[in-house]
């Protein structure tokens, strides 16, 4: 599969808004619009709200969730560079890392993950055997020190080899999320969806967040954005916001200096809530676990580490606001629902490098306790 400029480039939303921007390398994975849906059972369970779900689960057929949006561009971007081999960084049970491994293989790229510590789940170990079957090398680097030798060491001797930051939010991956935010603002034109008065959506390595503000900003939306943060500060701190909001919108002026420098209006529209989290990146909290069994009312699946976080704020919010009740309120779905099951049931953890072996004999206990997250 290669990268395209063609029709399916030039009706994508940002394109149609500002179409000299076709000259972005982009290619199209993403089954698009994905849905707008009320969640009436969610809505009746907090007492008569009016709570909406997009549906970015259903993004791609082989694996969904905000990633694909990111890759839209990644990939042709690194293909450009003729680049055949992308190294990048997470969790143990990274999904960013696994939807690089499967997106790749299409474009004749090659994964190779550098891993932290999480605690262990059994979703960590799921994603770790798929990583092994779509092809990924793995390397356990512990921390992040550990990555730091291990990259710097494998960029210098692999001249083919791209570094791709964690979570692919660098300023390309994130114009993903600006064409989402369009895509929504073309719902909400069409009348799928009421226009959203609050969006409740994970932030973890910012790219989604940040394409979405962007987004609903050239889209003039009304819609305040409520980030629930589900790493450490450090990772997403304020400067770090605006950094990578003023590089995005850098990237696109490059192209068309028609795009507004909007990077000012940032907290005007975004506000960023640290007391979900937890405390540590895939901790489990009480009040995520309530939220999974509430979706669940609305045949909907959230995981512990960033949906149920999101959609637990969204949860307290609606408990706590006396106003909510008179407003649209939109959670943006951001976790894969594609069915991996039949392949990580068919790898033998054996077949990973040894030092993964840990994580399956026993020798680290399943850690899936949970705590409650901080109440404001
Ligand atoms: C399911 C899910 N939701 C949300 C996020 C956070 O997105 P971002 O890293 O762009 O902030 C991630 C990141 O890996 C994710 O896997």
């Amino acid at each position: 599969m290669s990268s395209n400029n063609n029709q399916e480039t030039q009706e994508i939303p940002l394109v149609k808004k500002f179409p000299k921007l076709k000259a972005l390398p982009h290619v199209k994975l993403i089954n698009s619009p994905t849905p707008v849906e009320k969640m009436v059972k969610s809505s009746e369970i907090l007492g008569g709200m009016n709570i909406w779900i997009k549906r970015d689960d259903l993004t791609n057929p082989k694996y969904g969730g905000n990633k694909p949006r990111k890759y839209e561009f990644v990939l042709p971007h690194i293909q450009k560079r003729k680049k055949k081999r992308i190294l990048t960084v997470g969790g143990l049970g990274t999904n960013h890392g696994l939807a690089n491994t499967i997106l790749s293989r299409d474009f004749g790229i090659k994964t190779s993950l550098y891993l932290v510590d999480q605690p262990l789940t059994p979703h960590v170990k799921e994603n770790l055997l798929c990583d092994h079957h779509y092809g990924a090398e793995l390397n356990y680097t512990k921390d992040i020190k550990g990555n730091l030798y291990h990259l710097v060491k494998d960029l210098i001797f692999d001249w083919s080899s791209y570094y791709l930051c964690a979570g692919a939010s660098n300023s390309v991956g994130t114009i993903g999320f600006i064409n989402a935010g369009l895509e929504l603002a073309e719902q909400i034109k069409k009348r799928d969806i009421p226009e959203p008065d609050k969006l409740f959506v994970a932030v973890g390595s910012m790219g989604m967040v940040i394409g979405l503000f962007i987004g609903l900003e050239l889209a003039g939306l009304k819609t305040k954005i409520m980030g629930i943060c589900v790493v450490d500060e450090k990772y997403n701190s304020s400067k770090l916001l605006h950094n990578l909001t003023r590089k995005t919108l850098k990237r696109l002026r490059k192209f068309d200096k028609s795009v507004p420098d909007v990077s000012k209006r940032l907290f005007e529209r975004l506000s960023i809530d640290r007391t979900f989290f937890g405390g540590e990146y895939g901790r489990s909290t009480y009040e995520g676990l309530e939220a999974i069994e509430i979706a669940k009312n609305d045949d909907i699946e959230l995981d512990p580490v960033y949906t149920g976080k999101a959609f637990s704020a969204m949860v307290d919010y609606c408990r706590k606001t006396p106003n909510a009740k008179n407003e649209i309120i939109l959670y943006w779905h951001s976790k894969n629902s594609v069915d991996l099951s039949s392949i990580y049931n068919s790898v033998n953890y054996k077949d990973l490098p040894k030092e993964f072996h840990q994580f399956f004999d026993g020798t680290i206990e399943i850690d899936d306790n949970a705590v409650h997250c901080i109440k404001k």
